[in-house]
């Protein structure tokens, strides 16, 4: 037997897969906007979960962008961030101050104390920032754009090329019409008016594919101002490279079959990728004479690892929604009210009328398993989720009829 190391794959949310395949275009298209003199174009990174997002910003796009000279701030946005337009501020202040508290500027004349070569040195901190904020005139965009407009002109004396504001999750995004709070605006109008001064901030949001409507419906300019980039499933050859490239120093690998079947069965989505060559390897360490895939098995496990949570939340009625549009011959593109009312005629649940969906899938939406697309209409938000409800249906009706 040979021997057999650490389990190489990392299914997971953000982590880094052990060898990042394909996505070429993305990375070369991004360090095209670092490229920018004048900022006119933000980048927005879309795609189902799973599909690598997350990996792709924080493995690539970062370094990128380190390499060209810029400073990469930023963090994931959370709800909170867009409770008030204060909680935005302090959000994009505190992550400033990471790279700015190694700023320093001269003190102005007339400071009490000690003149030493240090104590005429103030550094930039998140004190300094929130002061500073505070202290402009104006309205909170006003406030905002002038402090990093100022924090611009230290770093870029400095030698900086620019910096890079970079938000995961950030589909939570939004304005609090009813509080009277316009947090999403105050973002756009800050970048939108200092890109307009010159100052070089790109910003780029990374999160579910709802997060784009979501600019538009704030500021109509957020068409213009962002460049979209969606990620899906992986081409075959990067679908082959992320199954046997994390391999290639270890005593064994798969067949081409075995990677045909892997590449099937995952339909080239990065985490349903690592997810079953995870399975596999830990059944040949546990199985060392079976050298085939159980595939079976391990979609029954990705089952209720991945999908299972996510139908839990789901009340009856709207799994039977789910049911009708997951048969629909293009489910796994986009489908509409229509679509669901014709289907549910000829399926076997009680048939919905076009009000009844659309009432639902606002529902769904709100859960999390279905968005609205460009067009209007609406897609899975979590990719293979048509398989699964299959599944699911076949494996009700199967025990079912073992009860007649
Ligand atoms: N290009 C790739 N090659 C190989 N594996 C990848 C690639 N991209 C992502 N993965 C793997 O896929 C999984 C999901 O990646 P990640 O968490 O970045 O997805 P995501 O799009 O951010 O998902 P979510 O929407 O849930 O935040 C991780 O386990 C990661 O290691
Ligand atoms: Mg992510």
């Amino acid at each position: 037997m040979k021997q057999i190391d650490a389990n190489p794959y990392t299914p997971g949310a953000g982590h880094s897969p052990p060898y990042l395949a394909g996505r070429h275009e993305e990375v070369a298209a991004f360090r095209e906007h670092l490229n920018q003199d004048l900022i006119l174009k933000n980048v927005i990174l879309t795609g189902l979960r799973g599909t690598g997002k997350t990996v792709l910003m924080d493995d690539k796009y970062k370094v990128a962008a380190q390499e060209a000279g810029w400073i990469w701030v930023g963090s994931d946005f959370a709800e909170s961030s867009f409770l008030s337009e204060t909680n935005l501020c302090v959000r994009l202040l505190t992550d400033l101050a990471v790279f700015t508290s190694s700023l320093s500027i001269g003190k102005p004349d007339g400071t009490l104390g000690f003149d030493t070569k240090q104590n005429r040195q103030q550094s930039l901190s998140y004190d300094f920032l929130s002061t500073y904020f505070a202290a402009q005139p104006g309205l909170m965009v006003d406030k905002l754009r002038a402090t990093l407009e100022f924090v611009w002109e230290v770093a870029r004396e400095r030698g900086t090329q620019g910096i890079v504001f970079a938000y995961d999750e950030a589909q939570v995004v939004r304005d609090r019409e009813d509080k009277d709070q316009y947090p999403l605006a105050i973002l756009l109008e800050t970048f939108q008016s200092m890109q307009r001064r010159k100052a070089k901030y790109l910003l780029l949001l990374t999160g579910l594919p709802t997060l784009f409507p979501k600019l538009v419906e704030s500021r109509t300019y957020a068409e213009r101002m962002f460049t979209v980039q969606e990620i899906g499933r992986l081409s075959p050859d990067a679908a082959r490279e992320a199954i046997e490239m994390p391999l290639r120093e270890r005593p064994w690998k798969f067949t081409p079959e075995g990677v045909s079947r892997i590449m099937e069965a995952s339909d080239g989505y990065p985490y349903f990728i690592q997810f079953i060559c995870r399975e596999t390897y830990d059944h040949l360490v546990a199985n060392p004479r079976d050298l085939s895939i159980p595939l079976d098995a391990i979609i029954r496990k990705l089952d209720s690892d991945f999908f299972s949570g996510r139908w839990e939340s789901v009340t009856d009625r709207q799994r039977d929604l789910l049911f009708c549009a997951a048969k629909l011959e293009h489910a796994d593109e986009e489908f509409s009210i229509s679509e669901i009312v014709e289907i549910s005629k000829q399926l076997e649940v009680k048939p919905f009328g076009p009000g009844d969906v659309s009432q639902i899938l606002p529902r769904l939406i709100e859960k999390g398993l279905v968005y609205k697309n460009r067009l209007g209409k609406y897609c899975f938000a979590v990719p293979m989720f048509s398989g699964f409800i299959r599944r699911r249906f076949m494996s009700s009706e199967q025990q079912l009829r073992l009860f007649e």
